[in-house]
């Protein structure tokens, strides 16, 4: 049949993976309104457990962490136990998951925040050319953020803890810290939304701490075999850019995350999204210092995802739009059938339409 490295088991860690194909994090906004997951939301999962690791939507660790409408949290007991069955339906079908921890930061507007919540960032910076929709009022724009102190900060910090201990309760196979896109790791370790003038800003490692003390704190509460982390080198999404010593930036957090011994870097690459081309060479950089496990992400096929996997630039594959759209995506893969396309007109909106009804390959006539 179809050979191919995508197909190959992979170790990572404590868990071996069916094949190398991972479902990339996407937020489809199913939960309720209470940022409670729902029962589709297994169905979801369950379909797509065919990937060698599935990693979850962005899922707010705390209330001040829930930024956009119907995101799903981990921060209470009712979240934790809505998502057992999604958890249990992947494992059952021979499935992995790690759920993917998203603070949203500034990136969020008060009415989709839960009673008593607020928008917290490193600096009070609003993302100008960024609006935020809310199910109230549509589309407004983001208000500026309130600063955090550092009593902000240690109480984030715990949030995440607390969020992955929560998630093995609730039989994750590992958490994903958010590192990239835009949300709260980033703001801290982007120049452009911290300009600090303590030990949580300035230079590389007053930008890299809030995102180091969060993976080391995780790392010690469940283990660094249970922690990966997502970073977008060089992205540019929701007011963040590319800057001017970004390589020393990010090589250092590579070489330190190295040290906390984290099972995965995953790097994001939206260029196939419209945004600047990320630097093959940083991708490289990073690869090389952190020494690990490293996913790569970003518009593959098949054919361009098995190359870089060839040519050593990733361990992994993560497809997004492709695994939205393919609930059997590896097998689609494996047999070269043709993919369906995603409808971007409900990536976001609630019930199973566009979600839990993608037509998966007829089995019956499978080949012989
Ligand atoms: C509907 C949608 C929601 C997304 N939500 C998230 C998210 O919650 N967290 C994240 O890290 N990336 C998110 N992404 C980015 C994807 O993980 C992925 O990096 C991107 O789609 C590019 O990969 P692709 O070309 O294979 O789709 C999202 C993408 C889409 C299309």
């Amino acid at each position: 049949m179809n050979k191919s490295i995508l197909f190959e088991t992979y170790q990572l860690g404590g868990l071996e993976l069916k094949n190398k194909v991972i479902m990339a994090p996407m937020t489809r906004s199913r939960a309720d309104q209470n940022h409670v997951p729902t029962s589709i939301m297994a169905k979801y999962y369950e379909q797509r457990a065919g990937a060698g690791l599935i990693i979850t939507e962005g899922t707010a660790p705390s209330p001040n962490g829930a930024g956009y409408p119907r995101i799903p949290g981990i921060y209470n007991q009712d979240q934790i136990e809505a998502w057992k069955p999604v958890t249990k339906a992947v494992h059952d079908k021979g499935g992995k998951i790690f759920i993917q921890l998203m603070h949203t930061g500034r990136i969020a507007h008060p009415l989709n925040l839960p009673e008593g919540a607020e928008v917290v960032a490193p600096s009070p910076i609003a993302p100008a050319s960024t609006e935020m929709y809310t199910d109230q009022e549509g589309s407004q724009k983001i208000p500026v953020a309130k600063e955090m102190t550092k009593k902000d900060i240690d109480q984030a910090i715990e949030e995440y803890v607390q969020a992955a201990k929560n998630a093995i309760e609730a039989g994750f196979d590992g958490v994903e810290l958010h590192g990239a896109n835009g949300y709260l790791i980033e703001q801290f370790i982007n120049p452009g939304s911290n300009r600090r003038t303590d030990e949580y800003g300035g230079a590389v490692e007053g930008r890299s701490k809030f995102a180091l003390e969060v993976a080391a704190k995780t790392v010690n509460a469940i283990g660094a075999d249970k922690v990966g982390i997502r970073l977008s080198p060089g992205g540019a999404f929701n007011d963040i850019n590319p800057f001017d010593g970004q390589e020393e930036t990010y090589y250092f957090l590579a070489k330190k995350l190295k040290e906390l011994g984290l099972v995965y870097i995953h790097l994001v690459d939206h260029s196939s999204m419209g945004t600047p081309v990320v630097p093959k060479e940083l991708k490289e950089g990073i690869r090389d210092r952190f020494e690990g496990t490293v996913i790569i992400s970003g518009g593959y096929d098949r054919n361009t995802a098995a190359s870089d996997l060839e040519d050593g630039l990733g361990h992994l594959v993560a497809f997004g739009r492709p695994f939205l759209a393919n609930p059997d995506l590896v097998e689609r893969m494996k047999q070269n059938a043709e993919l369906n396309d995603p409808d971007f007109d409900t990536f976001y909106t609630p019930g199973e339409k566009g979600y839990t009804d993608y037509p998966e390959l007829e089995t019956s006539s499978s080949v012989g």
